[in-house]
């Protein structure tokens, strides 16, 4: 009788033991192998004369550890340091060449798994060391006509292609003091150069075309960011108090995030406050919020690589001002108007249209300046990247998921407004994944009267 509660205990710590293993046991790949295959075999369709080479991401030289850039990731799931994935749309197989070892996987924290059985685990037909990569491209080009790769930049975590290759145009490849290309067009010289008889062309549109149209695992992922996304902003929001820094905010989301499961943040935090509203991108946490300041803080978390998109703006003092009020309805009455007219077959004009109706049925005067610099409608694409791949879309339809994000800056008021949400559209209308955020004023008034943790603890200790 006595040592029972011992022996409760240790079951108790053991099944707490296996479960915490299991969790933590994840294997190669986030989702089912089927689901990068089918992904491939999609990717395969639109490469029916040619066979695509793919580079994987290479190791950051930061301390930090790896991450593998989101097309590579997207086809095929594996995060193994300098992998190259072949894809033949001609034969319709993969092949995927990399080396590992027991030491090399552990150190990056992957799972060892792939050692026992690479096409099994994978899924792909093949693998080959990378120590033979110029003899199989050698091989490959007596075989093929075409050899497709991506042309677009690698888009690692936190960053987004478009605006990347953008950026390293202006500062790198058209910049007459540096000059060299990307990584990506540098390989594509490479190709011709070495490959004259057959033609390289790009595949990234057709990647990202897969890419905007989101699968039901994709989904599923998407959805648990958003989870932790609005547990993250919602804590944020509750422990917001005059006298606070920025960064303290900051500190508190990522917390949050991470001991929710983030593996990481979508994008760098954004933050702005008082004189820093028109920055709309201001990412330097450094401001101490002032009584009677209003905050738009613009987080989201990074879940096995998906991303999501949130804005919440409110009073630093928890207490709309009639001004505040007045703006931050405008942008939250454009941001439900649009959320009630998301619909598969509707252009984002036609969303905006059918959103200035709503509007002015609820007596709003868009004729207001602030209507003019801003309505509802599409912001962009959010997945893998948070401004995914993808460009602006024609017409809406299932499986697109975006941002919607309208926002107001004032500067001459010290005073700016967005109200963002991750939005995925199904065949009845829309599902606001980032649903269950304090979002209209009273919510935020009384929700903001509760003690977030800096507050308890405070009171604790
Ligand atoms: N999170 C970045 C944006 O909304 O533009
Ligand atoms: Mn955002
Ligand atoms: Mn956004």
């Amino acid at each position: 009788m006595k040592d029972r509660p011992i022996i409760l205990r240790f079951w108790l710590v053991l099944a707490a033991a296996v479960l915490l293993s299991s969790a933590l046991a994840a294997g190669t790949l986030s989702f089912d192998k089927a689901e990068y295959a089918g992904r491939r075999a999609k990717f395969m369709e639109k490469i029916p004369d040619g066979v695509a080479v793919i580079l994987g991401a290479q190791p950051l030289t930061s301390y930090h550890h790896y991450y593998q850039n989101n097309d590579f990731l997207y086809l095929c799931g594996v995060e193994i340091p300098n992998s190259v994935l072949v894809i033949d749309g001609v034969q319709k197989q993969t092949i995927l060449l990399y080396t590992a070892n027991e030491r090399s996987l552990r150190n990056e924290g992957l799972s060892t798994d792939i050692l026992k059985d690479p096409p099994g685990v994978t899924g792909v037909d093949r693998v080959l060391p990378i120590e033979e990569l110029t003899n199989f491209l050698g091989r490959l080009a007596g075989q093929t006509k075409v050899i497709y790769t991506p042309f677009e930049p690698e888009e690692l975590m936190r960053e987004c292609s478009l605006e990347k290759f953008r950026y390293l145009q202006r500062s790198m490849i058209l910049n007459p003091w540096d000059g060299r290309q990307t990584r990506e067009g540098q390989f594509v010289n490479l190709l011709r150069q070495k490959f004259p008889n057959v033609e390289v062309r790009d595949c990234s549109p057709f990647i990202w075309e897969l890419r905007t149209i989101k699968s039901p695992a994709e989904i599923e992922a998407m959805r648990r960011a958003a989870r932790i996304g609005v547990k993250a902003i919602s804590e944020v929001m509750k422990a917001t108090r005059p006298g606070m820094y920025e960064y303290e905010l900051a500190a508190l989301y990522e917390y949050v995030a991470k001991k929710e499961g983030a593996q990481d943040l979508a994008y760098y935090i954004v933050m702005s406050s008082g004189e820093n509203h028109p920055y709309v991108h201001y990412y330097k946490h450094d401001r101490l919020l002032k009584d009677g300041d209003f905050i738009v803080l613009d987080i989201g978390p990074d879940v096995n690589y998906y991303d999501t998109d949130i804005t919440i703006s409110y009073p630093v003092n928890g207490k709309f001002t009639a001004r505040q009020k007045e703006v931050y309805e405008a942008a939250k009455a454009v941001h439900d108007a649009s959320i009630a007219v998301y619909r598969p077959g509707l252009t984002t004009e036609q969303v905006k249209n059918e959103v200035d109706e709503i509007l002015k049925k609820q007596g709003f005067d868009l004729t207001k300046d602030y209507f003019k610099r801003m309505r509802g409608g599409f912001g962009h694409y959010v997945g893998l990247a948070v401004h995914d791949v993808g460009g602006g879309p024609m017409v809406l339809k299932p499986g697109m998921v975006f941002a919607n994000e309208p926002l107001m800056i004032f500067p001459e008021e010290n005073l700016g407004v967005r109200v963002e949400d991750t939005i995925l559209i199904i065949e009845t209308g829309s599902e606001v994944l980032t649903a269950g955020i304090p979002r209209k004023v009273k919510e935020i008034e009384a929700f903001m009267k509760k003690d977030g943790i800096p507050q308890v603890l405070k009171k604790k200790y």
